[in-house]
């Protein structure tokens, strides 16, 4: 039977100044899943995470964690923030503390933590993220993907068993976005249920294993990946493109290029394991369709040349 660790269920939110955010959203998260979170600017993605963590309260719906719902006094927020931990879209809305490492041990101390435990989380979460040689810098002075490193190290300190992520890899460089997601498929390895919501639909496709697509303040979609990003009826109304290993599957099949029938692949591995599987030959079908020459003719000093 499914467990859910998470659930949304009909929840309207109307902000102060009249604002809509959500009507009638329900969402309901497994324990212990890669989940993504699609959806347009305005959508509700982040309105929701909020509700997740306690911070906002519904106007009509109800919350609930670990099966039960969430209650608002004292005792049970600090309960729910306990176990449920969010990173904010925006850094500069999370940091306060005049260091990194004060930043990062805030969370833990403020558990009651022994101190050798709080150092020991404090050291793991800046290796897991690698900030440690930004340990003494005040916070104000970091750049903006920093910032945003150092806000997950916060939240990681606290050993949450959900970790939401808001937009986690916008503003992050390549190397550093890359490290990341295998920061989060670790310790979702290690039991952790993982929630992010993104714009970028190529990590969501790979990385998650479960979708849920918002547009105006509901959840207007959900399930496996290769279902949700296979509905194209979904991906237009919700203004979502589709993601390249998708298009170019569906390309390569429909061309004769690929056999039908094959799932669909989940990373870029998989889809040259298909092309070089399609030839008989042994040779990738492809290469007999191009010249051979510099892999890159408009490079000057191409240097990702065949082998
Ligand atoms: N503090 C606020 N006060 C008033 N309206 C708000 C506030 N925060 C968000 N909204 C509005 O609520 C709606 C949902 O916003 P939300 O931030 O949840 O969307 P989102 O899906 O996270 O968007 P994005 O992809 O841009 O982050 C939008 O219409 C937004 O303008
Ligand atoms: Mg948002």
């Amino acid at each position: 039977m499914k467990e859910f660790i998470l659930e949304a269920r009909d929840i309207h939110f109307v902000y102060s100044d009249g604002t809509i955010a959500l009507r009638g959203a329900t969402m309901a998260i497994e324990k212990g899943r890669k989940v993504a979170v699609l959806g347009s600017n305005g959508a509700g993605k982040t309105t929701i995470f909020l509700h997740f963590n306690g911070i906002l309260r519904p106007g009509r719906g109800r919350v609930l964690f670990a099966g039960r719902e969430v209650r608002y006094d004292h005792s049970s927020l600090m309960h729910l923030r306990k176990n449920v931990g969010i990173v904010f879209q925006d850094p500069d809305t999370q940091l306060f503390s005049a260091s990194v490492v004060q930043e990062i041990s805030f969370g833990p101390l403020n558990l009651g933590l022994p101190e050798k435990e709080v150092a020991r989380r404090v050291e793991n979460a800046m290796e897991a993220t690698e900030i440690a040689d930004l340990r003494d810098r005040p916070t104000h002075l970091l750049s903006y993907g920093q910032k945003k490193r150092v806000c997950l190290a916060g939240v990681l300190a606290m050993e949450p068993s959900v970790l939401i992520c808001d937009e986690p890899t916008a503003g992050l460089d390549p190397v550093h976005a890359a490290q990341v997601m295998e920061l989060f498929d670790r310790i979702n390895r290690q039991g952790t249920t993982v929630i992010m919501a993104t714009h970028d639909v190529d990590l969501a496709y790979s990385w998650a294993d479960y979708v849920f697509v918002m547009n105006r303040g509901t959840v207007v979609g959900e399930g496996l990946p290769g279902e949700v990003f296979c509905d194209g009826q979904l991906l237009q109304q919700s203004d979502l493109t589709r993601p390249w290993l998708v298009e170019i599957h569906e390309q390569l099949s429909r061309r004769g290029w690929l056999p039908d029938g094959l799932p669909l692949p989940r990373t870029k591995e998989q889809l040259f394991d298909y092309i070089q599987r399609a030839s008989g030959s042994g040779k990738p079908a492809l290469v007999h369709l191009f010249p051979r020459g510099k892999m890159h003719p408009e490079c000057a000093s191409c240097n990702v040349g065949r082998k």
